[in-house]
């Protein structure tokens, strides 16, 4: 009989110090399987954000914050031994998690327009003022659009590099629809095919992302395109605020054919109501969403979580993380520990 740490330092030695490593963990971690609850922390070292420097970084920064004193593929070796080292000990577990955030929304330019002031107090409780519609469920702006092609050029031209990041292998969105268009347009022609082809592709040099993608995915071995997931508790603060309403299920499937639902999401939004979401709140549903991901996902080393600027700084809180207020279509890499709770 082979114990479970035993069989944690096979695989340990099976996955090699020399071989580049897997991004999918080749083994389950024997600790996390049932783990109903996880404290979590951020793992710090190799990211700009993680100290103050992080808050005045570009939307999308030079190699997406790495610090200059580290590699991608440092981070990679380090990440996959972390797991082996968590996996035979206490169970803790590592990934890597790229959070984006939608690009502009018509809600944030009525904010600007009328201040945060009388937004909060009064036009966020309506949809419209007559020439701007945010409510429900606001959609991107022009802007919005750019910014998120902004996250898909700087994704491009990352995988260009010698030393590349990793890409996701599970993508998350909330269901609003910003947060699902942002994420679409992110990763088309990269790990889905956005049906609304919002990226141009030039024809003439239609094929050269995919066969600069083709050969690092061929590198990996693994299937390059991804069924995103809509989580409802990725959502963001919810209540009062129109924008923050969604659209029916029906109506999301409508819109984003190619979008996974998790299980029991429901037709009609069961959460919104005329009362805001407090902050306490919303940072036990980010902790339990999170649990989800760590139950659901567990071999996945590197995640995509596209969703708001309250989740994200939400996120940062449950994580303790320095705290980030991230700008529209910001994408912000943060390596996540979580430990299992007995
Ligand atoms: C890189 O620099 C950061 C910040 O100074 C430090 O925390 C980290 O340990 C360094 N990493 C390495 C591998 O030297
Ligand atoms: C809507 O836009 C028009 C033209 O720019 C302007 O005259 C009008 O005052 C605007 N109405 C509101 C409610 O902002
Ligand atoms: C995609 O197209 C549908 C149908 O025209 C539209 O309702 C939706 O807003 C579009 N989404 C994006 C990503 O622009």
């Amino acid at each position: 009989m082979v114990s479970s740490s035993h069989l944690v330092a096979l695989l340990a030695l099976a996955c090699g110090a020399q071989a580049a490593p897997a991004w999918v963990l080749p083994f389950w971690n024997p600790f996390a399987m049932q783990a109903k609850s996880y404290s979590f922390s951020t793992y710090t070292g190799f990211f700009k954000y993680d100290t103050q420097e992080g808050t005045s970084l570009a939307a999308v920064a030079p190699n997406f914050g790495l610090r200059d004193n580290v590699t991608w593929d440092g981070l990679a070796r380090t990440l996959l031994q972390l797991n082996i080292d968590g996996a035979a000990h206490d169970g803790s577990s590592y990934k890597l998690v790229f959070a984006g955030r939608h690009g502009q929304g018509y809600h944030n330019v009525a904010e600007s327009k009328y201040g945060t002031a009388l937004w909060d107090s009064y036009w966020s409780e309506l949809t419209t003022d007559g020439n701007l519609t945010w409510g429900p469920d606001a959609r991107l702006t022009p802007l919005g659009i750019q910014q998120a092609q902004a996250v898909h050029d700087g994704w491009v031209a990352m995988l260009k590099q010698r030393d590349s990041a990793p890409l996701p292998t599970k993508l998350y969105s909330s269901p609003l629809s910003r947060a699902l268009s942002t994420m679409e347009i992110s990763y088309d022609h990269i790990l889905l095919n956005n049906p609304n082809a919002t990226v141009e592709t030039p024809a003439a040099n239609g094929n050269a992302i995919d066969s600069i993608l083709g050969g690092i995915v061929a590198k990996l071995g693994e299937a390059r395109y991804v069924k995103p997931e809509i989580k409802e508790l990725f959502r963001e603060e919810y209540g009062e605020h129109t924008c923050d309403q969604r659209r029916t299920r029906s109506q999301i499937a409508k819109d984003y054919p190619n979008v996974r639902f998790e299980a029991g999401f429901s037709e009609e939004d069961q959460l919104w109501t005329t009362t805001r979401e407090q902050d306490a709140h919303l940072d036990a549903r980010i902790q339990q969403a999170l649990t989800q991901v760590w139950n659901e996902a567990q071999q996945d080393q590197v995640i995509s979580l596209t969703s708001h600027s309250g989740v994200m700084q939400s996120l940062f809180r449950v994580t303790h993380h320095y705290p980030i207020k991230p700008s529209t279509g910001a994408l912000i890499p943060l390596i996540i520990k979580a430990t299992p709770q007995k």
